[in-house]
């Protein structure tokens, strides 16, 4: 089968891979160096298993900026394109993925298109209405940025969605079904749980399935946000919780709050979605983060008021590392630049020790690389996930990581 996936990121990468074991795959992306390194077997993200397959495996796998020609040949097209948060409109931006659309409905308007892209509920099918004449199916992505390549090697889920009122339901019915075969054949695992079912359906999986997990991050960090100011030890308090075997003592790691960038943005869009639907939780989960990163910024500032009072000056708070992650490189919407611009908005100076970052401003506060130079002008350390490169200056690190993992 010749596939071409459309947006070649976290989401589209690590599917050109997986299916391009089997089929003949062809990526396209609108930036020309991601298309450069992948024909050149290397990967523009960070990921050990997108890696390594590039590097090593036997796969049938081109990329292009020419998007035309290969939806023109293409049998089944897969749309993993940015659907980022409006905050005008107060929904997605599904512009992008809208433009792929369009440019396949022009060359190739028979083609069944799958979308991987996170929508909002119900957009598929109104696609439908959109489009008549062409054919749509949404599939939920479900990978974790740095994993993203084994999460579809060791899929949790495979799910696939068909609108519901099209005159091309039975032949949707078909090339879904082709479809999760597709991802299972790439998979390793076998007894892969498969479920099809309407795709408004799938699109409400994806967003309750992020939202349950923000809500966890924000359960955990409220119950720490607690502890911090009744002067109680969270980590006691969030061990004894967890052995709960309903409860778990899994994901309940505090932080400066969830992030990243599918949660912030999911979490809205389902909101946005419950209009007129009556709800408490969904609209709580998403103001909880911003609390969190309120307290957050103001145990920040007292802090620094403590220093003030020993004779500091002006205290400057160092940011070490930008991502949500330990390891990555990746900080879309990450908590720790929502601490920052709270105390960056209270004056207070913040310098940012970010290796990834070759600019040596991120949002008017200087980026260094040298790491001792960092430890030594910065009163007070912030990080989200502890490093052991923090060992030496433990005593000026601020962060909310009680068991030193993601
Ligand atoms: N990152 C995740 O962990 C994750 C997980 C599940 C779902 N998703 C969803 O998948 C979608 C993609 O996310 P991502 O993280 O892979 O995004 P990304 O930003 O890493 O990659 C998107 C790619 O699309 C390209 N692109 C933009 N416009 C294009 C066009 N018109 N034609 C072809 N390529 C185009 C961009 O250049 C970029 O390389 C989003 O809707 C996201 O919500 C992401």
């Amino acid at each position: 089968m010749r596939i071409v996936v459309a947006g070649v990121g976290y989401v589209g990468l690590s599917l050109s891979v997986l299916l391009a074991q089997h089929n003949a795959v062809t990526a396209v992306d609108v930036v020309e160096e991601k298309v450069e390194l992948i024909n050149s077997r290397r990967s523009p993200i960070r990921d050990v298993e997108i890696e390594d397959y590039l590097a090593h495996r036997d796969l049938d796998l081109t990329a292009t900026t020419d998007g035309a020609s290969a939806y023109r040949e293409a049998d089944l097209v897969v749309i993993a394109t940015p659907t980022n948060y409006d905050p005008t409109k107060d929904f997605f931006d599904t512009s992008l993925v809208e433009d792929v659309i369009d440019l396949v409905v022009s060359v190739n308007p028979g083609v069944v298109m799958v979308i991987k892209s996170t929508v909002p509920v119900g957009y598929t099918q109104g696609l439908t209405e959109r489009y008549p004449k062409a054919r749509f199916l949404f599939s939920p992505e479900f990978l974790r940025e740095g994993h993203a390549l084994s999460d579809n090697l060791h899929p949790s889920r495979i799910i696939v969605g068909i609108p519901t009122h099209t005159p091309h339901h039975e032949e949707l019915e078909e090339a879904a079904d082709t479809f999760a075969h597709l991802l299972a054949e790439g998979a390793q695992d076998t007894d892969i749980p498969t479920l099809l079912m309407a795709s408004t359906e799938a699109e409400a999986v994806k967003l309750f399935a992020n939202t349950y997990l923000a809500l966890r991050v924000a359960y955990f960090n409220e119950l720490d946000t607690y502890a911090a100011v009744r002067h109680l030890d969270a980590s006691k308090i969030i061990q004894g919780v967890g052995y709960d075997p309903r409860i778990g003592s899994h994901y309940n790691n505090p932080s400066f709050g969830y992030g990243g960038y599918c949660l912030p943005k999911d979490t809205k869009q389902l909101l946005a979605n419950y209009q007129d639907v009556p709800q408490n939780l969904i609209g709580a989960i998403v103001d909880a983060n911003r609390t969190r990163k309120d307290f957050v910024a103001t145990e920040l500032l007292h802090r620094a008021d403590q220093l003030r009072a020993q004779g500091v000056a002006q205290p400057v708070i160092g940011v070490f590392r930008l991502a949500m992650k330990t390891g990555s490189d990746n900080f879309r919407a990450s908590s720790i630049q929502g601490v920052m611009k709270r105390i960056k908005a209270k004056g207070i100076p913040v310098i940012v020790f970010e290796p990834t970052l070759d600019d040596p401003d991120f949002y008017g506060s200087e980026v260094t690389h040298d790491l001792e130079a960092f430890k030594t002008r910065s009163d007070i350390i912030i990080t989200n996930r502890w490093d052991t490169e923090l060992g030496d200056v433990a005593d000026k690190v601020y962060t909310r990581d009680l068991f030193k993992r993601d």
